[in-house]
């Protein structure tokens, strides 16, 4: 379809869900305020939804691309309103499978031979279908069962196509929205638009696969499953096939005697180990994509699959998250503002008291409840707004790490609904603030940089010498600026001078022409006192000054 004709439509699916009730008429341009009056959608009744369920059916009608970003919304808690974020949540991306021979013909195509000969047998029934890929399962010649995966042919195409729309919509929600601006739309969809063409290429799943799966090699924690390289490409992905227990099938995980209890705290100290120790996290836990082996139901291993989305934190980011996940849960609320304050996070004239407040406002409420139902992600998510209120502008990588605690959470509460993430989170992050400043801490980091400090150490003479020719063409110019105004000050003070001259020549002038007229000083000496002062005035503001 044409760009404009899918405008059309997707104005169309808007229009038909009456989500022109978002927009501000006041701030639309008259011809359009016009336009939306006489409207012929106004003739039919509005759907009897609430909002969040309109908008919620409108993007499933608009297909993958849009139901795909009404899920990333929806994670986005910290920026909807929660009745949006809850219904978005609920999106579900139904998508038809697409043929086995349209599979097919894209492995062959990437890999360069024959199916039958890459596989000992290729399922042809696919055992998942999803917007934009779809999984078969398959066995290697050497007898090894694995899953390929296969990007949806021409998705590439449409998620372009759409993104671009997605663009334009952005661009007018953010003017003609009441709230538009605040909902930062620009910035979330080019977020959207890189998770989304990222996932285009399964080759860079694979990869991030590949390091998940080196980061816990020898741990009982979380299993990877394996690449098998020499079959994977961009648009073709194989890796090893796992039989593990869904993570949402509580009944057959009760039914082994699973201890679910660990399972949950496993999960929160996978998450914990990810983000401080490998600074390198799974950032799409999602149920679907989480299995459990349980063929030891007392020591329980996660399998994770789909590795298309992880995040990665700076340093910074992880000083950042440890520090205020700390003050928060200390109640803290004057240390978190005080940290805000000083390390420049929010701008310098930002008063600490007020930071401070705002904290307490949100936080207090959610420490009544009990700990098993605090959220950490929810107190991340008013953390990163109040920061955001006091012009903290907060970094994609930490939003992502927030949605991930959300999910977490979810599943790690669904799990074992007493679960107390703050036992386990509490000594992590207390033993990473201090090992970063034990001397070991430093010397590690120290040690970290070394390598890029001694890399640039041959340019450092140069780039002395540099600054130091700099700073002589400075000083030089400097010096020559200050003659420069030397001169100017001679030449004033000369001018001032030469009228000074003038001013007394004609004084005296004046008194001896007086002095010669006749009747001469007679004359003068009756004029009223008013007029000398006049005169007397007249002088001192012909008088040059200096100042
Ligand atoms: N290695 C695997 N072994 C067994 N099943 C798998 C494997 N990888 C994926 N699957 C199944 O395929 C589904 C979709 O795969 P996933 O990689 O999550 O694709 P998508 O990106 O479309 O979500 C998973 O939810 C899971 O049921
Ligand atoms: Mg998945």
């Amino acid at each position: 379809m044409s760009r404009p004709l899918r405008l059309v439509r997707i104005l169309r699916v808007f229009s038909r869900y009456r989500l022109d009730e978002f927009i501000n008429p006041a701030l639309l341009p008259r011809p359009a305020q016009w336009a939306l009056k006489v409207a012929p959608w106004r003739l039919r009744r509005a759907p009897d939804l609430p909002r969040g369920a309109r908008l919620r059916k409108a993007l499933e009608e608009l297909g993958p691309v849009f139901i795909k970003f009404g899920q990333m919304l929806s994670t986005r808690r910290d920026l909807l309103p929660e009745d949006i974020a809850d219904e978005l949540a609920r999106l579900q991306d139904d998508v038809p499978p697409f043929g086995a021979e349209q599979a097919v013909a894209i492995i062959e195509q990437s890999l360069g031979r024959p199916v039958d000969e890459l596989f000992a047998r290729f399922d042809r029934d696919p055992l998942a279908s999803a917007s934009v890929a779809q999984v078969h399962s398959a066995q290697l010649p050497g007898g090894e069962e694995v899953v390929v995966k296969v990007i949806r042919p021409d998705i590439e195409s449409v998620i372009r196509q759409d993104v671009a729309l997605m663009h334009t919509l952005a661009r007018w929600v953010q003017r003609y929205l009441p709230d538009g601006r605040r909902l930062r739309p620009v910035e979330v969809v080019a977020d959207y638009e890189l998770v989304i063409l990222d996932e285009l290429d399964l080759g860079r799943e694979a990869a991030n696969a590949s390091q998940l799966r080196r980061n816990f090699e020898d741990s009982k924690l979380v299993y990877i499953p394996e690449v098998y390289w020499d079959y994977t490409r961009t648009r073709v992905c194989v890796t090893e096939r796992i039989h593990g227990i869904p993570v949402t099938d509580l009944e057959t995980l009760r039914e082994r005697g699973t201890d679910l209890k660990l399972l949950a705290e496993r999960g929160v100290e996978i998450f914990f180990t990810q983000v401080f120790r490998d600074s390198f996290f799974h950032a799409d836990m999602h149920p679907g994509n989480i299995f459990v082996d349980a063929s030891d139901p007392a020591d329980p291993t996660y399998i994770a699959v789909d590795c298309a989305i992880v995040g990665s934190l700076s340093d910074f980011d992880q000083y950042y998250l440890a520090r205020n996940l700390l003050g928060i849960f200390r109640r803290d609320y004057h240390e978190v503002a005080q940290l805000h304050v000083e390390c420049g996070w929010v701008p310098p004239h930002t008063r600490v008291q007020d930071f401070e407040s705002a904290m307490r406002a949100v936080c207090e409420p959610v420490f009544e409840k009990p700990i098993s139902e605090i959220s950490f992600g929810q107190l991340l998510v008013y953390l990163f707004r109040t920061a955001r209120r006091f012009d903290m502008s907060v970094q994609p990588s930490l939003v992502l790490l927030q949605k991930t605690l959300l999910n977490i959470e979810g599943l790690g509460r669904q799990l074992y609904p007493q679960l107390n993430l703050w036992d386990t989170a509490q000594p992590f992050l207390e033993r990473w603030v201090q090992q970063r400043y034990s001397p070991q801490g430093m010397i590690k980091r120290l040690q970290r940089h070394a390598p890029t400090w001694l890399e640039q150490l041959p340019q450092l003479p140069e780039a002395v010498m540099d600054s130091l020719q700099q700073s002589r063409e400075l000083e030089q110019r400097s010096l020559q600026q200050q003659q420069q105004l030397d001169h100017l000050q001679e030449a004033l003070t000369a001018r001032d001078r030469r009228r000074k001259q003038a001013i007394v020549a004609s004084v005296l002038f004046g008194a001896a022409a007086l002095a010669a007229a006749p009747g001469g000083w007679q004359w003068a000496m009756e004029l009223p006192a008013i007029s000398w002062l006049l005169v007397g005035a007249g002088l001192l503001l012909l008088w040059p000054r200096r100042g």
